[in-house]
């Protein structure tokens, strides 16, 4: 399994829901894999979890303890893949990314054509849904990218 970082713009909101989802498909199948996400942005460091995303990830078994924190130089050496859940925080890192990365940079949504994981922050629960959605579905056609057997 490849070291996947997921990143949005708070951590605290949709890469939370991607890491924890990633973390429960691994932890599911027995696979050992190194998952984590980070915020392009540091306002939300220390914080836990938006509130409205742990209650989604605790309806689906996926919850985990989380502690938000923002992107660092040595992630880009530290993963295989970092995957931006909007096109604005792909930008954002194609921006900082040092010129010998390890990780390939990429949206989420890649896979399912691209695009947007909508920001939910000023949204509902059915915004936080929809970013749940989206992210399974995204992880769908991700698994079988990198382990091929599966
Ligand atoms: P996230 O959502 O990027 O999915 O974690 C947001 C969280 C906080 C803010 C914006 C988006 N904010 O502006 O504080």
């Amino acid at each position: 399994m490849p070291d996947v970082l997921f990143v949005c713009l708070g951590n605290i909101c949709r890469s939370p829901m991607a890491e924890g989802l990633l973390r429960k498909r691994l932890r599911d199948a027995g696979r050992p894999g190194r998952v984590a996400s980070a915020g392009t942005g540091g306002w939300h460091a220390g914080e836990g979890a938006d509130p409205r995303t742990v209650d989604v990830l605790r309806r689906v078994g996926a919850d985990y303890p989380h502690q938000a924190r923002q992107i660092q130089a040595g992630d880009f050496q530290a993963f295989d893949w970092i995957l931006a859940l909007d096109r604005n925080n792909l930008r954002d890192l194609q921006s900082i990314a040092p010129i010998d990365a390890r990780a390939q940079l990429a949206l989420v949504l890649d896979p399912l054509g691209g695009g947007d994981v909508p920001d939910p922050w000023s949204g509902g629960p059915r915004d936080f849904q929809r970013v749940h959605d989206l992210i399974h579905d995204a992880l769908d056609a991700w698994m079988p990218r990198w382990h091929p057997t599966a």
